[in-house]
């Protein structure tokens, strides 16, 4: 826990809150009231100009920047910090009449016309020209504007389905990275696959993007085009950033991602940005991007975890930054199938619960409701007549809530004294960034290639991985979502759902983690096939079967219809969709050549199949090795079965952890607080086994959607339930 009076952290912040602002939807006269309401609610950042190229630049040449500098200029005046985007997600009318070429083409050939955003392709060369002329100009306009902190690039790159394009610019540049990938042809033949079905190319000009075919595409090749296309946001992003830096070298660079997103690498865009910002739409996103149906609570406040696993994916644990909530949910949207209203207090519950994963920045999208275009049904925190909507509030609330618990934190006795805060020098204040003892691995090609292949209409890729970041933030623990290629030492255990493709590079660094002291989960499809999506000539796991000491002997997918049960450790589960036979290696060869560091000994059975084909054979699986432990898991559990697995695997790795939350309260820890978010319609009883626990927000008694905040770890604080 850190110490309270360690006052001069070099990476504290003091999280705060902000807009997103259009000042061209409205009259002159009308800003210098916006910025007036914005400064009395706390709001200290603006995010502007996002799809404003058609009016910086009405006419080719023609540039307008009078406006925008007018209003930067005001919001400086006022201290609030000015975030600008590059305009790029909507280039105008005029541009797309020049240069019709610029437009992304679906696999069937249709143009993606003008009339919505996002009609541009990555690959086209004539819209990276045009891209470096508005985003030199722009850049260069706004180098020496102090008020300006930074920039967005684009929005929400790949938003609409949009990563992956299949015209003839794409097909060009699809070919030059498959031949920088495999250098001649008889590789990438070789690679794939490709006397499958009479595939095979005699040049790389030969390959077209996998356009629209009667049955399904060569998996290899789609899968590699779901890589051509993610790298191809890639690079247009650091064309972006490269001129944004070289205009100040200052300014950072960030990126407004978007929730459970499959096309694009983040990990691979962070590369190039200062740190990631993401989307959080809460309602909207427990109807349109996970399985099952939303029950009610989250119709109105969103489910945490989903939230929690974004926020936790787009932290960059080695990055003091945190993250930002670039947008975030103001009130009733338009864009899922309802637009309920979301709980009273939700949007300040959504704000805590962000800075509690590590947000330094919370930034509600919009800062009023449009009367014009295509977003007329969606909230903004004023209503559309510019009077205060029911975010503006919630963000006039947490906005001086923030402010006195990151005080607060940082005085000597963590006691709040609301009259000192303002007192407080900026180097005092503040809450360090989230450091969290789990790691989840995740790898975009596993989705990719998972999803490509379907394996049963319930298996998708978010919600099995989803379903281990849930258990683990029902006992409170605190989870890192990494690439599985980063450092592992400074994790105590590592879950590894679905790691699909492994190659013996992977297999190693997995095996040299869990030998010097590690504790490895995995699950079902891991090491099935290699990096080129062929399957293994070994059974799964592949290159890491002798790690675990199972080979997977035979698999199935399960509709809802089919009784499914294991036994684990002597008590029995539920598990779903999808379910693999393990076979245990008896200790043979390879055991015995690795006898010497202690892996010589067979895996134990842990679990076995209740019912079924299957039955009375190995399920779970779990192997001492080296100073660690590697288990497997070949079902897709449900929820108790996913708590077992993570309590036992937190036991070897002698972590602490809470007793099992209730559905919709979670516990986040940053910084030696703990925020007790409750997502539910029914208040919640908190105790915190500390003799005399500091309430900074709150207490004790955390009524619906509501939130608070104490002053100790989160494996002290525990929730009354009525069992
Ligand atoms: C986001 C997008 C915004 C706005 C918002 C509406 O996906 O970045 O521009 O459309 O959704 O909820
Ligand atoms: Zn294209």
């Amino acid at each position: 826990m850190t110490d309270a009076s360690d006052g001069d952290s070099a990476h504290a912040v003091t999280p705060r809150i902000g807009v997103c602002y259009f000042p061209e939807h409205w009259p002159r006269e009308r800003w210098e009231t916006d910025v007036e309401e914005m400064v009395e609610a706390g709001i200290e950042v603006v995010r502007m100009a996002e799809f404003a190229w058609g009016c910086l630049e009405p006419s080719r040449g023609e540039f307008d920047f009078e406006w925008l500098d007018e209003v930067v200029g005001m919001f400086g005046e006022a201290d609030v910090d000015v975030v600008l985007c590059t305009p790029t997600a909507t280039p105008p009318k005029w541009l797309i009449d020049e240069r019709p070429e610029i437009l992304q083409a679906e696999p069937d050939g249709t143009t993606r016309a003008f009339g919505s955003r996002r009609h541009y392709c990555f690959n086209s060369p004539a819209y990276r020209e045009e891209t470096e002329r508005i985003v030199r100009t722009m850049a260069e306009r706004y180098a020496d504007n102090e008020h300006v902190v930074g920039w967005q690039t684009d929005n929400e790159y790949g938003c609409h389905y949009t990563v992956r394009c299949y015209c003839d610019d794409c097909a060009r540049a699809f070919r030059a990275w498959l031949e920088e990938e495999y250098g001649s042809i008889e590789a990438l033949n070789e690679a794939w696959g490709t006397t499958f079905w009479s595939q095979q190319y005699d040049s790389f000009e030969a390959v077209d993007p996998p356009r629209h075919t009667a049955a399904s595409h060569h998996p290899s090749r789609l899968l590699d085009y779901a890589r051509f296309s993610s790298d191809s946001v890639v690079s247009y992003n650091s064309l972006q950033s490269s001129l944004l830096r070289e205009a100040n070298p200052e300014w950072f660079v960030t990126h407004n991602f978007m929730g459970n997103f499959p096309t694009l690498d983040a990990h691979d865009v962070g590369d190039d940005l200062d740190f990631a910002a993401w989307d959080s739409y809460p309602t909207g996103f427990v109807q349109d991007r996970r399985t099952g149906d939303p029950v009610p609570r989250e119709l109105r406040a969103g489910d945490p975890d989903q939230l929690g696993l974004n926020h936790d994916l787009y932290r960059d644990p080695d990055n003091p930054r945190g993250f930002w909530v670039m947008e975030q949910q103001p009130g009733d949207i338009n864009w899922p199938p309802y637009g309920t209203q979301p709980a009273e207090g939700a949007m300040r519950l959504w704000a805590h619960h962000a800075v509690a994963h590590g947000a330094e920045v919370v930034s509600f999208f919009r800062w009023r409701r449009c009367r014009e275009g295509q977003e007329q049904y969606h909230a903004g925190l004023r209503k559309h007549d510019g009077t205060p909507d029911r975010g503006y509030d919630d963000a006039t609330r947490v906005a001086s809530e923030l402010r006195t618990v990151a005080n607060a934190a940082r005085s000597s006795d963590g006691a709040v004294d609301a009259d000192e805060t303002a007192n407080v020098g900026g180097r005092n204040t503040g809450l360090e960034p989230v450091r969290a003892p789990v790691a989840l691995l995740h790898e975009y090609d596993d989705l990719w290639a998972l999803s490509e292949q379907s394996h049963a209409p319930d298996f998708e890729y978010w919600t099995h991985f989803g379903a281990y970041y849930r258990a683990l933030r029902a006992r409170g623990v605190g989870v890192d979502v990494v690439h599985p290629t980063t450092d592992l030492d400074p994790y105590a255990c590592v879950l590894a759902p679905t790691l699909h493709l492994v190659d013996g590079g992977l297999a190693t660094h997995l095996g040299e983690y869990v030998r010097d002291g590690g504790h490895l989960l995995a699950t079902i499809r891991t090491g099935l096939k290699d990096p080129r999506n062929k399957l293994h000539e070994a059974l799964a796991p592949g290159p890491l079967a002798d790690l675990f000491g199972v080979r997977v002997s035979q698999h199935e997918s399960l509709p809802p219809a089919l009784d499914c049960r294991v036994t684990y450790r002597g008590a029995e589960y539920d598990y779903r969709t999808f379910a693999e036979w393990l076979a245990v290696d008896s200790g043979g060869a390879e055991d015995a050549d690795n006898a010497d560091d202690g892996n010589g000994a067979p895996a134990t059975v842990r679990g076995r199949f209740e019912t079924g084909v299957g039955a009375g054979r190995p399920a779970i699986a779990e192997r001492a090795v080296g100073k660690g432990s590697a288990a497997y898991c070949g079902v897709w559990p449900e929820a108790d079965l996913a708590d077992a697995l993570v309590t036992d695997l937190l036991d070897r790795a002698d972590l602490a952890y809470t007793e099992r939350l209730p559905d919709g309260v979670r516990l986040a820890e940053r910084d030696g607080l703990t925020w007790v978010t409750n997502f539910t319609s029914e208040p919640i009883e908190v105790a915190v086994h500390d003799a005399d626990p500091q309430w900074l927000l709150g207490d004790s008694t955390v009524g619906a959607y509501d939130v608070a905040i104490v002053h100790a770890p989160a494996t002290l604080v525990t929730i009354a339930t009525d069992d």
